[in-house]
């Protein structure tokens, strides 16, 4: 068990290692500017009625994180990504209109695109 002196000095080692951590050395803490690249990517237009639908995704990010996605995703993994969005950060996504959205992702980013040759 701790004793009190024990406690004091741990925290007291505690809080020196986080000081040193919050307090960066003079040379990191110069301002330098920096403009960020603009994130407006948007969906690809669709006349698919998931693309409606997937207006949703704007609430936290631009469609560029889908853009990035390979082209070799499939159905399960636009499926897994549109869930884990509404599942892990709340994305306002209604569960019937998961499918619909799935099917515009997979054939607008995935391996169902018109080009792409079948897997
Ligand atoms: C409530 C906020 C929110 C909404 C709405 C949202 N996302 Fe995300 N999304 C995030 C966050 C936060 C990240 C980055 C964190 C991460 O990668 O774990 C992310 C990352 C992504 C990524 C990058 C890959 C990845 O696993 O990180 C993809 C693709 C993506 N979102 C697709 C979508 C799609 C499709 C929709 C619409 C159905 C959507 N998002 C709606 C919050 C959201």
């Amino acid at each position: 068990m701790l004793n009190t002196q024990s406690l004091v000095r741990h925290c007291l080692a505690a809080s020196l290692m986080l000081a040193s951590f919050m307090a960066p050395p003079a040379s990191l803490a110069t301002t330098k500017s920096y403009s960020a690249p603009a994130d407006t990517v948007q969906l690809k237009a669709s006349a698919l009625p998931g693309f409606a639908k997937a207006s949703v995704c704007y609430a936290c990010h631009s469609a560029e994180y889908i853009a990035y996605q390979p082209p070799t995703a499939a159905r399960p993994y636009w499926n897994a990504m549109v869930n884990r969005m509404k599942k892990v950060f709340n994305a306002p996504v209604q569960e019937e209109d998961i499918p619909e959205i799935v099917d515009y992702l997979v054939k607008t980013y995935g391996n169902e695109q018109p080009n792409e040759q079948p897997k």
